[in-house]
C-alpha cells in the first residue's frame, strides 16, 4: 500500500485530523475575492467555501490549518490521492532531464512508454487491435472525438444516450447529457439524439424491480432498435457509463451490461464506453466495463489516466479508424508531464493492486452506509462499485411506501454541508442532487474509511435533526 513517507506534507495525517477542534467555514478572504473575479458560473466554490493550501493522500488543509478529507478527489481524479511521493519523483525526474513538455502530437519515450502501459492494462482482445486518439486534455474533448470518430466511420447520425447520462459540457456533450437545467439555456445542440432508459433498477421507469427491471429494459431497447417503426433512425453508436457518476452513482446491473453489448453487437452499433469517471481502478476494477467481462468498441478515458494532471485519450477498435489526418486535432494534446505522471500511476495501480483495495474499501464502506439506512429512514439506495459509491436521500418513507420515496435534494445537501463542518468533503449527484457520492483516492486506508463512515454518520444524523426541527416549526 502507498506509504506517504517522504511526501511533501506528511504531516497531514489521520493522527492530525484527529487532533484538531471544531472547523469554521465562510471567513476567508480569498473566498471574497474569489466571488468578486471569478465567473458566476463558478461551482464547487459554491459547496465547499474554503481555500485549499496544501494537500496529502486524503487530506486537504486550508488557509486557516484545518483539515478535511477529500472524498471528491478531483472528481475522481486523484486516484493516488494528492501529491504521491511516486509521481512526484517521475515528474522532477522528467523536468530535471531536458525532455520537452509539450510536443503536439509529436511523439516522445515518455509517450511512447505511457502508451506501452495504457495498452497492457486494456482488457487484451481490445489491446490488440487498438488505436489510440490522443485528446484535448478533458473528457468532454474525448467524448468528442469518439463521437466524431464513429459518425466517420458509420456514416450514421443518430447518437443513442441515456436518461441520466453526464458526459461533459461542450455543446456536443451536452446534447447527450440527461440533466435538463443545465442542457436547457443553451440552444441548438447537436440534433440526432435519442435517450433510452437507464437500467435504474431503484426508480426503475417500467415500474419493476430487479431482474425484470433489468431485462424490460433490454426489452424496449432491442425493440426500438429493430422496429420499423420506431422513429430512431439506426445509430452512429450507442454511449453509455457503466456507473452513472454524476446521474447520482447508478450502477448498470451486470446482466444489463451483457445484454447492451449483445444487442449493439447484433444490430451492428458501435458500443462506446464513457470510463471518464468509472475508469483506471476506481470501480475495483481497471475499467468499469470489465464487471461485466465484455469488450466495447471504443473507450474514453480522462481524469485519473493523467496521474492527477490533465490528459484524455480514447481507446478503439482500429476497424473504426477510418478518419482524415488531422480529424481531431487540439493543441494541447502533448501534455507530456501527464503522461509521466499517468504512466506512473497507472504502474502503481497494479504493483500495489490499488483496483482491488479499492473494491474492499468499497464494500466496507457500503456496509456502514446500509447499516446506517436502518437508522436513518432518509436514506434510500446505496450503491456503486469499488470506490465508486453512492447513497440517495429520500423523503421520509410512508408506512404503506412500496416504491422509493421522493428523491430529499435539500436534505442531501444539508447532509453534504454538515459533513463539511466536520471535516468530511463529499460530492453531490443525480436527480435534484439527491445522491450523496464518495469518490475518495483510491489509497484511502480502511481507518480512513472508517473514519469518514464514522463523519458521514455524525453528518447525517446532525442535518436530520434540524431537518426535523424546522418540519415542526414550518
Ligand atoms: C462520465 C464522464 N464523462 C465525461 C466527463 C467530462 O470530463 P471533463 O470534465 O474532463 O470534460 C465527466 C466529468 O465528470 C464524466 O464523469
Amino acid at each position: 500500500m502507498s506509504t506517504l513517507s517522504n511526501a511533501a506534507c506528511d504531516d497531514l495525517n489521520l493522527h492530525k485530523f484527529c487532533q484538531q477542534g471544531p472547523i469554521t467555514l465562510n471567513n476567508n478572504p480569498y473566498l471574497e475575492r474569489q466571488s468578486q473575479v471569478e465567473s458566476n458560473a463558478r461551482s464547487y466554490p459554491r459547496c465547499f467555501p474554503i481555500a485549499i493550501n496544501r494537500a496529502q493522500g486524503v487530506y486537504l488543509e486550508d488557509t486557516a490549518g484545518q483539515l478535511f478529507i477529500d472524498c471528491l478527489a478531483g472528481a475522481g481524479t486523484l486516484a493516488l490521492g494528492h501529491n504521491h511521493k511516486k509521481i512526484h519523483q517521475a515528474l522532477k525526474h522528467h523536468l530535471d532531464s531536458g525532455a520537452p513538455l509539450h510536443t503536439l502530437d509529436i511523439t516522445t519515450p515518455a509517450k511512447d512508454a505511457f502508451i506501452e502501459r495504457l495498452f497492457s492494462v486494456l482488457p487484451k482482445s481490445l489491446a490488440e487491435k487498438a488505436k489510440v486518439q490522443f485528446c484535448g486534455p478533458t473528457g468532454a474533448d474525448a467524448v468528442e472525438a469518439a463521437l466524431k470518430l464513429v459518425k466517420t466511420a458509420t456514416q450514421r447520425s443518430t447518437i443513442i444516450a441515456f436518461n441520466g447520462a453526464y458526459h461533459g459540457m461542450t455543446h456536443g456533450t451536452l446534447s447527450i447529457m440527461g440533466n435538463l437545467a443545465t442542457k436547457t439555456p443553451v440552444k441548438s445542440l447537436m440534433p440526432d439524439v435519442q435517450f433510452m432508459p437507464y437500467p435504474n433498477t431503484y426508480r426503475c421507469p417500467f415500474g419493476l424491480s430487479g431482474e425484470q427491471s433489468v431485462q424490460s429494459n433490454l426489452n424496449y431497447l432491442d425493440h426500438v432498435l429493430s422496429d420499423p417503426q420506431s422513429g430512431v433512425q439506426k445509430p452512429a453508436a450507442i454511449i453509455v457509463e457503466a456507473i452513472q457518476g454524476e446521474g447520482g452513482v447508478v450502477t448498470a446491473p451486470i446482466s444489463w451490461l451483457k445484454g447492451l453489448r449483445e444487442i449493439t453487437l447484433k444490430h451492428d452499433i458501435p458500443l462506446i464506453f464513457d470510463e471518464v469517471q468509472s475508469g483506471v481502478g476506481r470501480s475495483g476494477k481497471m475499467f468499469a466495463f470489465e464487471h461485466a467481462d465484455i469488450v466495447p468498441d471504443v473507450v474514453v478515458i480522462s481524469k485519473a489516466i493523467g496521474g492527477g494532471l490533465p490528459l484524455a485519450v480514447v481507446v478503439y477498435d482500429r476497424k473504426y479508424d477510418q478518419w482524415r489526418p488531422g480529424a481531431h486535432t487540439g493543441t494541447f494534446r502533448g501534455n507530456q508531464l501527464a503522461m509521466v505522471a499517468g504512466k506512473v500511476s497507472l504502474d502503481t495501480l497494479v504493483e500495489e493492486a490499488l483496483p482491488e483495495h479499492a473494491a474492499m474499501m468499497g464494500e466496507r464502506l457500503q456496509a456502514y452506509l446500509k447499516s446506517l439506512q436502518n437508522e436513518v429512514p432518509y436514506l434510500g439506495e446505496v450503491r456503486g462499485r469499488g470506490l465508486m459509491v453512492g447513497v440517495e436521500v429520500t423523503e421520509y418513507p410512508s408506512a404503506e411506501q412500496t416504491t422509493a420515496p421522493a428523491p430529499n435534494g435539500a436534505l442531501a445537501s444539508a447532509i453534504q454541508q454538515q459533513c463539511l463542518r466536520l471535516g468530511l468533503i463529499l460530492e453531490t449527484g443525480g436527480r435534484d442532487g439527491c445522491t450523496l457520492r464518495f469518490l475518495p483516492p483510491l489509497i484511502i486506508t480502511q481507518q480512513e474509511i472508517d473514519k469518514v463512515a464514522e463523519l458521514f454518520r455524525q453528518g447525517v444524523l446532525n442535518a436530520v435533526a434540524e431537518w426535523e426541527r424546522n418540519a415542526l416549526t414550518a
